[in-house]
């Protein structure tokens, strides 16, 4: 594959973007800085952009995007709504977002067009773990992680499973980070309302093993690296 459609693959950028970073010399290829903008990757090759590994597997795009605050979720919104897709629209690839943050909440969402691996990380069975950090309305006690950590009443069907509650900050707005391994719809705002408090601020940090890289703004993207991609395939969470 020509080398600016396997960028442009990663999800990095455009075709013309990626043939700009290979006339800037911002592109190497097993080490050595690429002079050819015609070059075909082999099998094996080692692309790095800006010194950073690429991922691209022969049509598979994996982007991990900082979901602003006031985007929605979805491919596309029948209120017309901003929807997260504007972050990735110079990817000419059909993406899709891995699951769902609300519109108040921001942070790490992963965005592909690789239906087997969002199967592996949204599949119920599967249990993966997603970090976020909240801000909360009033004093978080050693009670509410006990709590949490028994498993919530949040109206469904079943309690929560239980969930791993960190206090970083209990104060009249506390601080804390919560791990939980479903996807129910709200389900940290339901699980702090099920105690009798009200989430102010919601971030995801992780899902898995992928991170928030927290030098992406909010609103902007990177391609996941070889590493990411390899660690999430594999499933080492
Ligand atoms: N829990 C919520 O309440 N909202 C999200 O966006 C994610 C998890």
């Amino acid at each position: 594959m020509r080398i600016n459609k396997y960028i442009a693959q990663s999800g990095l950028c455009s075709r013309r973007k990626a043939d700009e970073l290979i006339a800037n010399g911002n592109v190497r290829v097993n080490a050595a800085v690429l002079r050819e903008p015609g070059y075909d990757v082999q099998e094996g090759d080692r692309v790095e952009v800006n010194g950073h590994l690429i991922a691209a597997e022969a049509g598979s795009v994996y982007v991990l995007i900082n979901k602003p605050l006031g985007m929605v979720t979805t491919v596309s919104d029948d209120k017309e709504r901003l929807t997260v897709m504007e972050v990735v629209k110079d990817i000419d690839a059909r993406l899709f977002p891995v699951g769902r943050l609300d519109l108040d909440t921001e942070g790490l969402l992963l965005i592909t067009n690789d239906g087997t691996l969002a199967h592996e990380l949204l599949s119920p069975k599967k249990h993966v773990t997603k970090t976020y950090f909240a801000k909360v309305q009033g004093r978080v006690t050693r009670e509410d992680v006990q709590r949490f950590s028994l498993g919530l009443d949040i109206k469904e069907e079943k309690p929560t499973l239980p969930a791993t509650l960190v206090i970083e900050k209990s104060d009249d707005i506390s601080e804390i980070r919560v791990s939980i391994t479903e996807g129910k719809y709200h389900q940290v705002k339901r699980m702090f309302e099920a105690v009798g408090k009200q989430v102010l601020f919601l971030k995801r940090l992780s899902m898995g093993t992928l991170q928030l890289d927290e030098t992406l703004t909010p609103g902007s993207y990177r391609a996941l690296t070889t590493e990411e991609l390899s660690a999430l395939k594999n499933r080492t969470i």
